[in-house]
């Protein structure tokens, strides 16, 4: 085995004997020991070992900011930063008015362990899965808890639909023709604006639309690899960005995952020493399938870390709206200084996945982005960007988004504390930081795939792990959606899950 061989082999090693936090805090990311400690972060940990200690618990409200400027002789600005590290660790949460309360998450079961994905690129495989799961339907009386669909029944929409009609009655004539290949200007116009949310300051001509995000991805690997390429790929995956690596005759190379910190930077580096790898294809905020955020810190310094191996990161960004916090986490896109981020989204999952608007940012792919995007679909619908465009531009979007995030970060809570209840005391579930999905680990022995079959049979829907990785694995996991269901139904569901895992154990017993 060689030099480079023997790191990655025992850094794998490291991870399935669960030291990766460790390694992560060895990284320098998070605390390296208190002389490098800065004074906001003495403070968050002070709170942190005092929630750990039992001192505050879930539902508990923290001390005012003023009275920890006092105790702890420092300013305003230092203890609302140690604030705002704890709430993006999802430990505490800011009540308008109220101050802060301890988070749901301090009385959480175990977290998911790190992901051990294979330790080369492979071929992705699990086509004929996936397409089993895009033609199922849930039958009306149901429990969906399997696509990751959004709400779709709010009120806060009704707005885009009304344009919609509005549009279809009076200006249908305008979508007959063709229109401009990168999109309409109106709509390119409201993204821009909308872009700077997250942190990146960009210009109509810098924006291509797509129709949805699954082309942006699918055209950006196109537009950055030759067949035979490997690409890095966070493990668990979302099935639709593997299966557009598959067609595009790339080599997925999976990095093993945190489900809290997300892509482990040491993992890639040491496999970007080891291959040739293309370009990095991540979702680095409110993760699908596990629903983490990657600290700001470690968005940088990924995109550091593709600056020195002069690659470029594929950045998907389709849930990043709905992150339950505010203002909304920046993108890798927002630190890209020499154009090698390709930032890909829609509003398939924020507003809704049939209207199929999505957009990339392409930086200096941008002509052989709109090329591809010409070649593979030629221009979108117009009046569908119409209505988005308007819905934007009057401010619906934005209600609408701080409506369904409320929504989903109760369904979360809500869907955590059935799962506790009753699911089985070794589960181990992510928490997520927005969106409306989270990734479930079960015993090692349960078949969520059989799972899957059985519990469809009993009503319910879920979307089995093996889904999520390039070659089947995840046999014991499942990714489950807290959108849309009621309390009630929710927790049908759940007891429902319950019950067949409980017989799966009897059997194996
Ligand atoms: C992470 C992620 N990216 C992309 C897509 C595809 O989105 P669209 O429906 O806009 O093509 C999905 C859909 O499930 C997704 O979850």
């Amino acid at each position: 085995m060689g030099k480079k061989e023997t790191v990655w082999h025992y850094f794998v090693l490291s991870v399935w004997e669960n030291r990766w936090h460790v390694q992560y805090e060895r990284d320098g990311c998070y605390q390296i020991g208190d002389k490098k400690m800065k004074l906001y972060e003495k403070v968050a940990k002070g709170l942190r070992e005092s929630m750990e200690a039992g001192l505050f618990i879930a539902g508990d409200k923290l001390p005012s900011i003023r009275q920890l400027v006092i105790e702890h002789s420092v300013s305003i600005s230092t203890v609302q930063q140690a604030y705002h590290q704890l709430e993006m660790e999802a430990l505490i949460e800011a009540r308008p008015k109220s101050g802060y309360f301890v988070s749901q998450r301090s009385v959480l079961p175990a977290q998911p362990e790190t992901s051990r994905p294979a330790q080369r690129p492979i071929d992705v495989s699990q086509w004929q899965e996936v397409l089993e799961l895009l033609l199922s339907k849930a039958g009306d009386d149901s429990v969906q808890l399997q696509h990751a669909m959004p709400n779709m029944s709010a009120p806060t929409l009704k707005p885009l639909l009304k344009k919609m009609t509005e549009l279809m009655r009076h200006q249908v004539a305008l979508s007959l023709p063709y229109g401009d290949i990168k999109g309409s200007l109106v709509l390119r116009e409201q993204l821009a604006k909308l872009a700077l949310n997250s942190g990146c300051s960009l210009h109509p001509d810098d924006l291509v639309v797509t129709s949805g995000c699954q082309e942006g991805l699918s055209v950006c690997l196109r537009a950055v690899t030759e067949p035979g390429d490997i690409v890095a790929v966070e493990s668990p995956s979302f099935y639709g960005s593997m299966q557009a690596i598959k067609t595009a005759n790339l080599k997925a190379m999976e990095i093993p995952t945190h489900s809290e910190h997300g892509l482990s930077l040491e993992a890639l580096e040491l496999a970007l020493e080891q291959w040739p790898i293309k370009a990095i294809l991540v979702t680095p905020t409110c993760n699908n399938p596990m629903g983490y955020t990657m600290p700001e810190e470690a968005k940088k310094r990924l995109y550091q870390l593709a600056q020195s191996y002069d690659i470029c990161i594929i950045e998907d960004d389709i849930y990043g709206d709905i992150s339950y916090q505010s203002p909304r986490p920046k993108t890798i896109k927002s630190f890209d200084e020499d154009g090698r981020v390709l930032l890909c989204s829609s509003f398939s999952k924020t507003v809704a996945p049939g209207i199929r608007v999505g957009w990339i940012a392409p930086g200096r792919y941008r002509d052989k982005v709109t090329h591809i995007k010409y070649v593979s679909s030629s221009m979108c619908p117009l009046l569908p960007q119409l209505a988005v465009a308007d819905f934007i531009k009057s401010g619906g979007y934005h209600r609408h988004s701080r409506r369904v995030r409320l929504l989903y970060k109760q369904g979360r809570d809500h869907l955590v504390q059935s799962i506790k209840e009753h699911f089985p005391d070794d589960t181990r579930i992510s928490f997520p930081q927005g969106g409306y999905i989270l990734w479930v680990e079960l015993n090692k022995k349960i078949d969520t795939v059989k799972l899957a079959t059985q519990c469809k049979a009993g009503g319910v829907s879920i979307a089995a792990g093996p889904l999520f990785s390039a070659t089947g694995k995840y046999r014991s996991c499942m990714r489950l959606n807290f959108s849309e269901q009621t309390e009630i139904e929710r927790e049908k569901g759940i007891r429902q899950l319950a019950v067949y895992i409980n017989q799966q154990i009897q059997l194996i017993k």
